[in-house]
């Protein structure tokens, strides 16, 4: 695997690499160009003084006889310094090296010439490299010789030697430097992911106790926070689903238990009294039937938030759907001797939704449904509606023994029920499905109650959603 550190590593590696390799280079050159000219320029200067000397001592003697006399009266030439006859024979040599060879040296045969001469390179009777400017000795327009001046190129390839060490020298610590900078960035960014990476395998695991570390706020860190949001997530979810097992288990084992009870006894002995097994038929009827309604009820609710449910939403009036509720639910409010009424201005009533009529009619009569189910003989129950901003409200009202304070947050959560509901043979659906279909439909479901005075639920709902 490539990893990022070696990536980093490698591209600042190459790149600082190349820069200093082409810095040095230049550096270098640079460094022995200057050197270079400045002998060179030395040089020239003292062969032109020396040449110049030569030609106005020449006119009084030859040149064999006044070079000697001259060659060590030229005060300020510190190099080598060689004369040469026209034909190119070494006259006078200021290092005695070469007195009687003839110079063959192109720097010579320029100067010979007539012209100036330049030389870089191996000399002949020396094992160093020198440099050698010639310059002729003119006497009018005629050469009579020519005046070398050598230096050796040894102690300025030394200095430059010195200096290129330098150069590496400093160009190696800088690498070093660099590549030291970009391990310890490269650390600051691999070392987290490593460690969010170890933190999600072992969340994959299934251990979702595990927290990933977040050590800066940058892009690593938000990706900690992510994945630790998502451990929290899975794992409040799991909780849930838990809980959602047990209390199905809880709810279906109630009726069951019932079921299973009466046929023991209605099987030991059938026949014994004929009241007992009416009875105990009816019961297993009405437990059969809080069974399936459960199922039913649960099906919807699992429907409802796996987000599977559409609304098939059309226009109605909001008046019909109000007392098509009422006329469905009034003969059971006629048996528990409880009032209904249905409370609605007309402008109200002719009130045009658009929306999914049958899963409002659910919702009505699940609030209804509750309405009655805690309610007392001789109490009322209202339902109405009125328009409200934007959107209509509708509400049931009754006069029951109202919801405990405490109660109230938990009501809409699935499967709540209160302390005696239990008795009236619910699930604890009723709410939570409600609220999730009054959702469904861009609205909201709001729930005020006074203990022992009364409950209302509002339900409130926009009529032009955005995006229906
Ligand atoms: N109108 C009301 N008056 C008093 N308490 C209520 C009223 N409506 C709901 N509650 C309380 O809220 C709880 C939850 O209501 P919900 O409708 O969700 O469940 P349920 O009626 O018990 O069962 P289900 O509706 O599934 O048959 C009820 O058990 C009850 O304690
Ligand atoms: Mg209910």
């Amino acid at each position: 695997m490539k990893t990022i550190r070696m990536r980093i590593l490698m591209s600042y590696g190459l790149l600082i690499a190349s820069t200093v390799l082409i810095i040095e280079i230049l550096l270098c050159l640079g460094v022995r160009h200057y050197y270079y000219a400045q002998l060179e320029a030395m040089l020239e200067q003292q062969a032109n003084v020396a040449a110049g000397i030569f030609a106005n001592y020449l006119y009084d003697g030859s040149l064999r006889q006044r070079s000697t006399e001259l060659i060590y009266n030229i005060p300020f030439i510190s190099s080598q310094i060689q004369v040469l006859d026209e034909k190119g024979k070494v006259v006078e040599d200021s290092a005695g090296l070469t007195l009687g060879r003839n110079e063959k040296s192109p720097d010579a045969v320029e100067a010979l010439a007539g012209q100036p001469g330049r030389y870089t390179g191996p000399a002949e009777y020396t094992n160093d490299r020198i440099m050698a400017i010639s310059r002729p000795i003119l006497a009018g327009a005629s050469v009579r010789g020519a005046v070398r001046v050598i230096s050796s190129l040894a102690p300025t390839e030394q200095t430059l030697f010195r200096i290129y060490l330098l150069f590496i020298g400093t160009g190696a610590a800088l690498l070093a430097a660099v590549l030291a900078a970009s391990i310890l960035l490269s650390r600051t960014i691999t070392a987290p992911l490593a460690e969010v990476t170890a933190a999600a395998e072992t969340m994959a695991r299934g251990q979702l106790s595990v927290r990933a570390r977040k050590r800066y706020e940058d892009e690593v860190g938000r990706l900690a926070d992510t994945l630790n949001h998502m451990a929290e997530e899975i794992s409040r979810h799991d909780r849930l689903k838990n809980e959602f097992i047990s209390s199905i288990s809880h709810e279906l084992r109630t009726p069951l238990t019932s079921i299973k009870g009466w046929a023991i006894t209605l099987q030991t002995d059938p026949l014994d009294e004929e009241n007992e097994t009416h009875e105990g038929l009816h019961i297993i009827e009405t437990e059969t039937d809080r069974l399936s309604g459960l199922v039913e009820e649960l099906l919807d609710f699992s429907r409802l938030s796996a987000h599977r449910v559409s609304l098939s939403r059309a226009p109605f009036l909001l008046g019909r759907l109000l007392s098509n509720v009422v006329r469905l639910m009034a003969p059971r409010a006629g048996r528990l001797g409880i009032l209904l009424e249905l409370e609605m201005d007309e402008d109200t009533g002719n009130v045009e939704m658009v929306a999914d009529q049958g899963r409002l009619r659910q919702v009505l009569i699940n609030l209804l449904d509750n309405a009655l189910k805690f309610t007392d003989r001789g109490g009322v129950i209202t339902i109405g509606a009125h328009c409200k901003g934007e959107g209509v409200c509708m509400s049931v009202h009754d006069t029951g023994r109202g919801i405990a304070p405490e109660e109230l947050l938990h009501v809409t959560e699935k499967f709540y029920k209160g302390v005696d509901a239990g008795v009236k043979g619910g699930s604890g659906l009723g709410l939570a499905i409600s609220e999730e279909l009054v959702r469904l439909h861009g609205g909201r479901l709001e729930i005020e109650s006074i203990l022992q005075a009364g409950t209302t639920v509002n339900v409130y709902l926009p009529l032009k959603e955005e995006g229906a």
